[in-house]
């Protein structure tokens, strides 16, 4: 099979190496992946969200499957863009139509969704200028912290956690107001939960589904979950707390209606969804959907499918998904990040990097996130800058082996968290 596989991150490097494992896989493209996709296979000059010239590529090589790394092309109608199109209607596209990535696209819809569907969740108030009056009365029935939510995209930088009422009032007015342009022209305001987070992904076929190993990531760039919020600074798998009973609470509460809701709301899912989700008490309640796997959990998880992916991505093509096994990976997985100093405000870019190699000699599996290559040299191409992936027979195993290899890496400025699992 020739596959294309489009993104250009360290999920998309992940996904690639586990890609290119499969003896099915007779070609693997990267539409425009990175520095380290091309380890594994072919990077392609093409934008994710530039249709008409994946539709030539995807012609002229004769594509047999497209396989949707990032959120943006989904929410743009990559799905749809080939279902309704003669010469691609037979080329899977595992991601959801355009109408299934309203789950990630807008979060009133997902919150609607959840409501519908009696899947445990935040309580909300989903509020536009029209009925700003409204959304203040609502902060006046909640307790501090206050949880604000602009409604569509916004590089994962739409969530205001705020401390007081004052702080609260104000944003909701400067959200409305523009701050993150159309995006926030509608603000879901959300009750606060308190507890400890795990990411939990699924492949559907629109039927049946296959529960993919469970993660925690680590957002803030900070020791001990401190400061800004950044794109991830690494992540554990499996998670302790996710033990079988409260695994069985998600998939009877949480997976099986959300897989049966968009069936029974006539919507077309065939892809990952990825849960974000928070333990209350003992309770798994949903924090947010995805519409495709998670960065950097997908650093640790694709360690821990023992199965053939591309396997289960043609029983997702197929419908039979249900047929498949999906087999894991007893041991330990977890990425660290390594970032560029600065991050996540103004850092550098272009600083040569040595020690990728040691790194990998020393046992661990290296994924390229914002790379590029200056000649022959590998340099930081963006903030969050290489993940230093292993495994290990328990999370402190794997943990010491990634921070040892993270120490061979050199670049200006690197910097990473030597505390990613220590809440777990
Ligand atoms: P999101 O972009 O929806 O993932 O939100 C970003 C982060 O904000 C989440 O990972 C949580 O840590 C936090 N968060 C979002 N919604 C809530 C909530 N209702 N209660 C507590 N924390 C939340
Ligand atoms: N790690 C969270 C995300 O991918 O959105």
């Amino acid at each position: 099979m020739k596959l294309l596989l489009l993104g250009s991150g360290g999920r998309e490097h992940a996904l690639a190496w586990k890609i290119a494992q499969s003896p099915k896989i007779e070609k693997l493209f990267i539409a425009p992946g990175n520095a380290g996709t091309r380890e594994v296979g072919e990077n392609v000059a093409i934008k994710v969200n530039d249709f008409p010239a994946i539709k030539q590529f995807v012609v002229a090589n004769g594509i047999d499957m497209v396989v949707v790394g990032p959120e943006d092309p989904l929410v743009n109608g990559v799905y749809d863009f080939f279902r309704d199109d003669a010469e691609l209607k037979s080329v899977p596209v595992i991601g959801p139509s355009k109408a299934g990535a309203v789950l990630e696209g807008s979060k009133e819809f997902a919150k609607g969704f959840m409501q519908r569907h009696h899947i445990p969740t935040a309580g909300y108030k989903s509020i536009t200028a029209d009925n700003l009056e409204e959304g203040l009365a609502f902060l006046e029935t909640l307790s501090a912290p206050y949880v604000l939510k602009a409604d569509g995209l916004c590089a994962g930088k739409g969530v205001l956690i705020l401390p007081t009422l004052e702080e609260a009032r104000k944003e909701l007015k400067e959200m409305l107001g523009g701050m993150f342009g159309q995006a926030s022209a509608k603000v879901v305001i959300e009750e606060f939960l308190s507890g400890i987070e795990c990411s939990v992904f699924v492949l559907t076929d629109g039927k049946s589904y296959k529960i993919l190993p469970e993660a925690k990531d680590y957002k803030r760039i900070g020791e001990g979950d401190k400061g800004l919020n950044t794109g991830g600074m690494g992540s554990v798998s499996p998670v302790p707390f996710a033990d079988k009973e409260w695994m069985q609470k998600v998939e009877d509460r949480i997976i099986r209606p959300t897989v049966e809701g968009l069936a029974a709301e006539g919507i077309d899912y065939k892809g990952f969804i990825f849960f974000g989700l928070i333990n209350v008490a003992g309770n798994p309640m949903v924090i947010e959907y995805n519409v495709r796997m998670g960065d950097p959990e997908t650093e640790s998880v694709m360690l821990r499918i023992k199965s053939d992916l591309v396997e289960l991505f043609e029983g997702v093509a197929a419908g039979n998904l249900a047929e498949k096994t999906l087999e894991m990976d007893p041991r330990s997985a977890v990425c660290v990040m390594l970032v560029s100093g600065g991050y996540p405000e103004a850092y550098g870019k272009g600083y040569p990097m040595t020690g990728i190699e040691a790194a990998k000699a020393g046992g661990s599996i290296v994924f390229h996130a914002g790379t590029a290559l200056d000649g022959d040299t590998v340099v930081t191409n963006g903030g969050r800058v290489i993940a230093v992936s292993s495994y290990g027979t328990n999370k402190a195993e794997a943990l010491a082996k990634s921070f040892e290899n993270a120490g061979k890496i050199q670049f200006e400025k690197k910097y990473f968290r030597s505390d990613i699992g220590f809440d777990l």
